[in-house]
């Protein structure tokens, strides 16, 4: 097989820049040179000689030397620009940055394809789980009924400290931040984002279709209390924070990131802490499970490795779901089943059901379950973030209405 030997031009120094660095490091069977490194602060102590910085990232996208950018800072903005120059100059580039491959991927599928260039991205959902080249070269022929999983390490180890060992919330953030888990701006994992973004990266991939993040419904985990807790463990449930993607009816697709009572029996009610999960409904492999750590610099960086490893192979994504045209649509046309808690009796209508299986007033916190329509969800998330409700999903099958 051909291989081409790599000189890498690294945009960023943090945690997964650092981690990318041991990894590379410790690695036997391949080797990458790193010979620059473009960082934004001048003065911050670094690993490495001076020699390997820049701040000038004109002097890695110029180099004819380089062939392989990797780009691992925390704007994504600036990232794209970054990213797309690159690509457009026909380097090559390794990306980890979830937030900039969803809010741009139709234009950098396009960006690829114009100038034959290859953009990576593995890193950028689940961490060490490969199921980006999974859903590319696994599962290029499967008919996929539903994706779901942890896609979230930051929002999972909260939810885990919280639930095993009555931590509370800020503590608990506050320590995943510590670790690293946490993005700069922690608002991206607790509402939800980080979990869309990678939602929208994975359906295209597993169905060929992009779906803009702000088309996704997503619900973060900031609204669940001690109560809902207290509710999860009376029943034997646990609560994390589940994206799903997945078919309804004939030809139409559906998605949205919830908070979800998980059963014992399932497979990501044993998922904790900073580790993903991913569940994958095919009709003909059946059910699959992939599990890892999804967060942290090294399990990160040893995605970013495979995918440069890949690169000297000439590997590219042929995005091949997108080519088979499936004829799927998107819709948010379906129907939920809910649990909602709220504190206050005014708020007890703020949702509007479609069908009401169980009701609970007492005097500390009242809650229905239902069936409700997407959509409604949409036009209440608002009203929601708020107001000291929550919404968790009970995992019921989302229907056509
Ligand atoms: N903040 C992200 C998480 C990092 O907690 O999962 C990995 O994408």
């Amino acid at each position: 097989m051909k291989r081409q030997n790599v000189k890498i031009g690294l945009f960023g120094y943090g945690v997964v820049g650092q981690g990318l660095h041991d990894v590379l490091n410790e690695s036997k069977g391949f080797h990458a040179d790193i010979k620059r490194i473009c960082v934004k602060h001048r003065n911050k102590k670094r690993r490495l000689p001076m020699h390997y910085f820049t701040w000038d990232k004109q002097d890695i996208l110029d180099d004819p030397e380089i062939n392989l950018v990797v780009e691992l800072i925390d704007d994504a903005e600036e990232a794209f620009d970054i990213v797309s120059t690159a690509l457009s100059q026909e380097k090559n580039v390794v990306t980890a940055n979830k937030k900039m491959v969803a809010e741009h991927l139709d234009e950098l599928i396009r960006i690829q394809e114009k100038n034959n260039v290859s953009l990576l991205y593995e890193g950028a959902v689940c961490g060490a789980i490969p199921i980006i080249r999974n859903l590319e070269e696994y599962y290029d022929n499967e008919l996929l009924y539903s994706l779901r999983g942890i896609f979230n390490g930051s929002t999972n180890y909260i939810l885990s400290k919280m639930f095993n060992e009555n931590r509370d919330y800020e503590e608990a953030l506050h320590e995943a931040q510590k670790l690293g888990f946490a993005e700069s701006d922690p608002w991206l994992d607790v509402s939800g984002t980080d979990a869309n973004y990678k939602l929208s990266i994975i359906m295209e991939h597993a169905y060929g279709l992009y779906i803009r993040p702000e088309n996704i419904f997503h619900l973060g985990i900031t609204n669940i209390n001690s109560q809902d807790m207290q509710f999860a463990r009376e029943k034997g449930y646990r609560i994390k924070l589940v994206p799903y993607a997945g078919r309804v009816g004939k030809n139409e697709l559906t998605g949205f990131v919830l908070p979800r009572f998980l059963t014992a029996d399932k497979k990501l009610f044993t998922v904790e802490n900073e580790y993903n999960g991913v569940v994958v409904e095919a009709a003909f492999a059946e059910k699959q499970f992939f599990y890892g750590k999804g967060a942290g610099g090294h399990p990160t960086g040893s995605a970013v490795l495979s995918d440069i490893s890949a690169n000297s192979f000439f590997y590219a994504y042929e995005y091949k779901k997108r080519k088979q045209n499936l004829g799927l649509s998107y819709t948010t046309d379906v129907i939920l089943e809910v649990y909602f808690r709220y504190q206050d009796k005014k708020d007890m209508d703020l949702l509007d059901f479609d069908k009401i299986t169980e009701s609970y007033t007492g005097p500390e916190y009242s809650y229905r379950i239902g069936k409700i329509h997407l959509q409604e969800l949409f036009e209440k998330r608002e009203d929601i973030l708020n107001k000291d409700v929550s919404v968790i999903n009970t995992g019921f099958k989302p229907e056509k209405r």
